[in-house]
């Protein structure tokens, strides 16, 4: 009876023995694998053994799913692709150095693991992860060591499991791509591959032979810009690292128990991510890359821009036109495009941004993880052939550069997606300028006002610029004015005294001269007369200030807002007065104390605004060595003293017309009378400065604000209210049109 027992049991343990050699997951050296027999992970998501792929009669060892069915067996890894075994005497073996050798017909190696970090390996072993990957490590490491001496994973052939790196171990110059099966009977490398190509910014790329084929974009912090979708997916998390040891992308499965796998197909020329569909039983496809017409590589040639939602796809990048007008006309895109201007690297070229785009590839791209944008933008500035830059990292505050050299390559237009990108355009064309277009124009007249030197740096680059231009572009040249201090600064040697007054190229100096300056005074009061009076409302602006008067292309002022974002057409004069906004250094007494406004107190801050342009220096802030009163009581005590014209910009005096500069002080004074019935009417302004009529003389002018801080308030948060003063006042509530 004992005795039964005790066969029983030993019968028993041979079952269970005989079950574990059969699905072991690792070989020591005195072990072998011969072909019938596989390795098994942990598991059982992998399996290794020897298999016949398709219609094929060789034998290769590889790595296959172990969950799904023999019929749909899908291998991940192939160790002799390239050199089949064509009977069943393969043997696949770990040596006592670590390295693992497999062999064929007579014994010898049709492949083997390379074997440069094997040495003086104590206990080796080869084991089949739960990942898919093989690995070679110590035993005496522990079961949990990571320290591999040698893995399957650094070795892919055509598919990137999760947890596998795709891309470089830069300290042993090791690349990890793929390569697509010849066909789907043999796994030697077909021409189809994928990895990271290091040149400028690195990215994923897909070749056909040594033709690009796909790009991912460059990775921005939160994703590749040629595969935007990819961020928000239910099924993996991604990740790119670049360091100076490993340049790499990476993915991760959410769910574990979801098998998805990443491969190259030869036979149609794409990568695609599959996921297993467990009630169907069959593989469900995911993505793919290259997926549309504008995924393939450099479609609309050199500065193209190409957009599915678009017929033609192809487009050139804004401000370029097509090479050659015909051949893209017959749809023959391989000439790409040139800019619309031309560059003028030393005038200080501008950018504009593009939004949603794939960033290009060119030969030549540069990166700085520590620039910010600005720097970016002004390194990009300086060197002529820098055609486009972007931050490198969006994902914070933005930080790094990315920089293009050359012709833009590969762009493709998202509908939506993160990724700017700032391509380098004519100062003309640039958006920088046109986007804020008021602001810019609005700038002249500050600058004019506060920085006269920087004013004629203005002039002066503007007219060098026009010198490079056909008669044609004059109007929208003297758009011009983008003129970021940077750029000033560049196209003037650094304000350098050459470009001081009087001195150098006289010429420049016409272009604000005085004419112009009266021109722009005459242009505010009869936009101010025609706010006052012509118009269907009247309106009072409240807000008069030199940022609130733009100026077109021909130097015809406009009266605005100066946080309305737009542009003002044609002799359009438009005044948005729905946000109750006053500027010290403008207000008049009464609206400045009282809150009282009317036509009166705008006349109040015109003279201001008169008597700024005059002396081409603002009243608010404004200091005097003898005095500590403002502009207005310096003018005053100017005419007190009989020197009137003393007030004025120094450089009118010998350029202008004295007499017109005289009575345009004389009407700023009046204008700036302490009470608003002293004022005279923008009607009665305009008329005066028409005509050389005698005028009334005037009584001292409000000093009232001659000691206030220099701010600005918003009066619509106070409780000055809508109150109104005489008849004539009405209230200036205007849709804009
Ligand atoms: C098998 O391969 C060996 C060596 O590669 C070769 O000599 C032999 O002819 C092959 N046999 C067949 C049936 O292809
Ligand atoms: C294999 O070994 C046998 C006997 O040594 C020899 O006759 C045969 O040519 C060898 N085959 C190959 C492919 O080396
Ligand atoms: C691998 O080891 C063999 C035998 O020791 C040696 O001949 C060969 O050069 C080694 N290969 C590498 C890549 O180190
Ligand atoms: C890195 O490997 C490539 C081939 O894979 C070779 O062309 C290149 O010279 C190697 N670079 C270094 C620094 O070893
Ligand atoms: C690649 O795609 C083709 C066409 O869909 C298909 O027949 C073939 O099996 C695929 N290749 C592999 C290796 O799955
Ligand atoms: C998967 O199986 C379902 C049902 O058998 C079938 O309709 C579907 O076309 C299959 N999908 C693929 C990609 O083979
Ligand atoms: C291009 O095509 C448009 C419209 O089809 C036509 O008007 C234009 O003349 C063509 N231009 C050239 C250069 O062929
Ligand atoms: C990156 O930019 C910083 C700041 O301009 C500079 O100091 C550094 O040298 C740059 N690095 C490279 C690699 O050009
Ligand atoms: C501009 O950048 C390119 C690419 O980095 C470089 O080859 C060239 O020397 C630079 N030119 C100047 C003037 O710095
Ligand atoms: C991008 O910037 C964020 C925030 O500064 C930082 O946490 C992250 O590591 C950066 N990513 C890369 C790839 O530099």
């Amino acid at each position: 009876m004992d005795m039964d027992i005790l066969s029983l049991a030993t019968c028993f343990l041979l079952i269970i023995f005989s079950k574990i050699s059969n699905a072991v997951n690792m070989i020591s050296p005195s072990d072998s694998l011969a072909d019938g027999m596989k390795l098994v992970s942990n598991d059982g998501s992998f399996e290794m053994g020897f298999f016949t792929p398709g219609s094929s009669k060789n034998r290769y060892l590889g790595i296959w799913y172990g969950n799904i069915p023999m019929q749909s067996r899908t291998v991940v890894w192939v160790a002799n692709r390239i050199n089949p075994i064509n009977d069943s005497t393969g043997l696949l073996k770990i040596e006592t150095t670590g390295r693992v050798v497999l062999q064929g017909q007579n014994r010898t190696a049709v492949w083997s693991s390379t074997n440069s970090s094997t040495q003086g390996v104590g206990n080796p072993i080869l084991q089949l992860l739960d990942s898919g990957n093989l690995v070679v490590r110590d035993a005496n490491d522990g079961d949990h060591s990571e320290n591999y001496l040698w893995q399957s994973f650094d070795y892919p052939t055509d598919t990137q499991l999760p947890g596998m790196k795709m891309g470089w171990d830069l300290r042993i110059n090791l690349s990890r791509r793929l390569a697509a099966w010849k066909n789907p009977d043999d796994p030697s490398p077909g021409d189809l591959t994928y990895g990271i190509e290091l040149q400028g910014n690195p990215e994923l790329v897909i070749r056909q032979g040594s033709v690009k084929r796909y790009r991912s974009g460059l990775w921005n912090g939160d994703g590749f810009g040629g595969a935007p979708i990819y961020r928000s997916n239910q099924v993996f998390t991604y990740d790119f690292v670049w360091n100076e040891d490993e340049v790499y992308y990476i993915y991760f499965l959410k769910d574990k128990s979801v098998m998805s796998r990443v491969f190259l197909n030869q036979t149609k020329g794409v990568k695609e991510r599959y996921t297993w569909k467990p009630n169907t039983q069959n593989w469900t496809l995911f993505t793919v890359h290259p997926d549309d017409s504008c995924d393939i590589y450099g479609p609309c040639g050199a500065n193209g821009n190409c957009d599915t939602s678009k017929f033609p796809f192809c487009q050139c990048l804004k401000t370029f036109k097509p090479k050659s007008p015909e051949r893209w006309n017959s749809s023959d895109w391989s000439q790409g495009c040139i800019h619309n201007k031309p560059l003028n690297c030393q005038g200080g070229d501008g950018f504009i941004r593009l939004q949603s785009v794939k960033t290009p590839d060119t030969p030549n791209s540069l990166v700085n993880k520590s620039m910010d944008l600005k720097e970016c933008r002004a390194r990009c500035l300086q060197n002529c052939s820098c055609m486009a830059y972007t931050t490198l990292n969006i994902t914070g505050r933005g930080s790094g550069c990315a920089m293009w050299f050359g012709d833009l390559m590969d762009i493709k237009q998202y509908e939506s997606n993160v990724q700017e990108l700032y391509i380098r355009v004519s100062a003309s064309e640039s958006e920088e300028l046109k986007s804020k277009h008021k602001m810019k124009h609005a700038l002249i007249i500050s600058t004019l006002l506060a920085v006269p030197l920087g004013l004629l740096v203005v002039v002066y680059y503007i007219r060098r610029s026009r010198g490079n231009l056909k008669d044609e572009d004059h109007n929208e040249d003297l758009e011009l004015e983008v003129f970021e201090l940077g750029t000033i600064s560049r196209a003037t040697d650094g304000f350098s005294s050459n470009n001081k007054l009087g001195q150098g190229d006289k010429t420049r100096c016409k272009v604000l001269d005085w004419a112009k300056r009266f021109q722009i005074i005459c242009g505010i009061a009869r936009g101010l007369l025609y706010l006052h009076q012509d118009s269907r409302l009247r309106i009072i602006h409240r807000d008069l200030k030199a940022g609130n008067v733009l100026l077109d292309s021909k130097m015809n002022p406009k009266i605005s807002d100066f946080g309305l974002a737009r542009t003002f057409g044609g002799d359009q004069t438009e005044a948005n007065t729905n946000r109750v906004v006053g500027t010290y250094g403008y207000m008049a007494p009464e609206y400045a104390i009282d809150g009282l406004f009317s036509v009166k107190s705008d006349v109040f801050s015109f003279g201001i605004l008169l008597l700024e342009i005059i002396s081409a220096t603002k009243n608010r802030g404004f200091s005097h060595p003898d005095h500590r009163g403002n502009l207005i009581e310096h003018a005053w005590r100017l005419w007190k003293k009989g020197k009137p014209l003393e007030v004025a910009d120094n450089f009118l005096v010998d350029t202008g017309n004295e007499s017109e500069i005289l009575r345009c002080i004389h009407i700023s004074l009046l204008c700036v009378q302490q009470h608003p019935e002293e004022r005279p009417t923008m009607s009665l302004v305009v008329l005066m400065l028409g005509s050389e009529n005698e005028l009334p003389p005037p009584k001292q002018p409000g000093f009232l604000l001659q000691n206030s801080t220099p701010f600005e308030i918003d009066s619509s948060s106070g409780n000055h209210g809508l109150s109104s003063s005489k008849n004539e006042v009405t209230l200036s509530l205007l849709e804009p049109r």
